[in-house]
């Protein structure tokens, strides 16, 4: 009786005991969560969010007179999608971005989808002149009446110019200018000056494939032909879709390349951007022999495996002394972007990046890597010939640099059949891993413990994967961290992996763990930014 009467009383004091310190971690939980604003933890420290309301696709970015100028689908009314504005914010190195007025509103005729714009250097619109050329965007009108009605045929296109550099524009009075032929997802329209065959070219997601269309004044258009159906993914249907030619890196030959969002159906479920190489005559696009031999093996090829990247487009109108291919894309997913644990603004862009079109062993690929300007931001550098990696190792914590903005390369050497993981954490136990699962042939993100993750069964359910074929034994990696984003680029960007996340507070230290067999890391630069 009395040893009972003991045992009870223990189990109380153990159970007070447990009680009071678990309440005094909440409180400290709760305490350092309150300390931070919405801002502090989430707002991005060098990605382009807007100040308020909901953002999804990047549209018509174009160059002109040393600024780049991004739109984006915006509704500045709340932080979830609704009637479609284009947002509209410059740049003069698409890294720091001023938010401008509002550049398009809905109107009687529909709210604003996806579209691009073009630099009418000839004044072919007849809507400036050759002194003052007008930049000319195509955008999605979407008639939410005929479309409540039950109607299919509620997508058109339509036109509007700008006479200021893209300030404000004023919507052509004859729109549409390429109706609806009766197909329920018909849009998106991207234009490119094709200077090879001197024409305005323009692409349209139609369902499940896209429209080739050619203009000599933007306004009327001829649709030319047609690709994609049953060839590369439809899990889901085809959104803003990109074409233009590129040259073949280290060669003089050039092809054309379609990039071409979907949603859903990507390769970690949800949204993501496939791409085709192949040859195009001026009116008909080819997949290219190769290319059509990889997309067998592959079935399809993706510019980002991370589950945040989507509706990415490329920017016009830049110069051939540049020469570049310059894209942005949406950094969220449709799976959970309405719902992700921000409440002023919701999502941010893509780190600008450089798009090249590789040819290795006959295999055509498109890499992506940070745009160099990004260089121009490097506050500090940590430097590192050599790390040899034994067991879990800190690479670096809070005291010698800001987590939250830093761009990180390495190379990884001595890589066996393991698994390495490299891991942004703090005291919270959230972290953010990536890395190489050598046995099963993956790269991976795991964001399973990163922070806020239950606003959406689908942001955390599963690691995110990019699978490779042939093995290795080095790796070059590139890393770029933001408050709430990670961009990984192996081999110079021949794989991507872009994703999301939301910790409870700041991570405070880079670390790496490797399962069995000791590697090395060299050449390890750590660059903080400065924003
Ligand atoms: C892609 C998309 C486009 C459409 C826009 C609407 O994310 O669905 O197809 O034009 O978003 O906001």
């Amino acid at each position: 009786m009395i040893q009972i009467r003991n045992i009870k009383r223990l189990v109380l004091i153990i159970n007070v005991f447990l009680f009071a310190s678990l309440y005094s971690c909440k409180e400290i939980h709760m305490l350092d969560t309150k300390a931070y604003t919405e801002d502090d933890l989430y707002r991005s420290n060098f990605h382009f969010s807007p100040k308020k309301g909901w953002m999804n696709d990047p549209n018509g970015m174009f160059y002109k007179n040393g600024y780049y100028h991004l739109y984006f689908q915006y509704y500045p009314d709340s932080n979830v999608w609704g009637p479609m504005h284009w947002g509209h914010a410059i740049s003069t190195d698409m890294i720091t971005w001023t938010e401008k007025p509002i550049a398009l509103y809905p109107d009687e005729k529909g709210y604003i989808f996806s579209g691009s714009a073009v630099v009418d250097e000839k004044n072919t619109s007849g809507f400036g002149t050759l002194e003052n050329p007008p930049i000319v965007a195509m955008f999605t009108y979407h008639d939410m009446v005929r479309e409540k009605a039950g109607e299919i045929n509620y997508q058109s296109q339509g036109i509007a110019y700008s006479l200021n550099e893209g300030l404000t524009w004023t919507k052509y009075e004859q729109n549409p200018v390429i109706k609806n032929p009766n197909i329920k997802d018909f849009r998106d329209p991207k234009i490119t000056w094709d200077a090879i065959h001197q024409q305005w070219l323009l692409v349209l997601a139609a369902g499940d494939k896209v429209h080739f269309y050619i203009s000599k004044n933007l306004k009327d258009w001829e649709k030319q032909s047609e690709f994609g159906r049953g060839i590369g993914a439809h899990g889901g249907v085809w959104e803003c879709p990109d074409f233009f030619p590129m040259i073949v890196e280290g060669s003089d030959d050039y092809k054309w390349v379609l990039l071409q969002s979907i949603n859903p159906g990507g390769p970690n479920g949800g949204s993501a951007t496939q791409y085709f190489v192949g040859d195009f005559d001026g009116k008909k696009f080819t997949l290219d022999e190769s290319f059509l031999q990889d997309l067998k093996q592959e079935k399809s090829l993706w510019l980002d495996y991370g589950r945040d990247n989507y509706a990415g487009v490329t920017f016009s109108n830049i110069s051939e002394v540049d020469g570049r291919k310059l894209f942005i894309g949406w950094m969220s997913n449709w799976d959970y972007a309405q719902k992700v644990p921000t409440d002023k603004w919701r999502s941010s862009m893509t780190i600008a990046r450089e798009l090249k079109l590789l040819k290795e062993d006959k295999q055509y690929k498109l890499s992506s890597e940070p745009v160099k300007e990004l260089k121009n931001y490097i506050s500090k550098t940590i430097k590192k010939d050599v790390l040899k990696i034994k067991k879990e190792t800190i690479i670096i914590d809070k005291s010698m640099v800001d987590l939250s903005r830093l761009d990180i390369h390495f190379t990884m050497k001595d890589l066996k059949k393991d698994n390495y993981t490299f891991s942004f954490s703090n005291k919270f136990n959230n972290s953010i891993r990536f890395g190489i699962n050598k046995k099963e042939k993956y790269f991976f993100i795991d964001r399973k413990n990163s922070g806020i993750v239950s606003f959406s069964d689908n942001f955390s359910n599963q690691i995110t994967k990019a699978p490779f074929s042939v093995d290795f034994d080095k790796v070059d990696v590139r890393v770029i961290v933001d408050k709430t984003s990670i961009e990984v680029f192996y081999n110079n960007g021949k794989t991507v992996m872009t994703e999301i996340f939301f910790p409870e507070k700041p991570m405070e230290k880079f670390s790496v763990t490797k399962e069995n067999s000791n590697f090395k890391i060299e050449n390890l630069i750590i660059n903080q930014l400065k924003f």
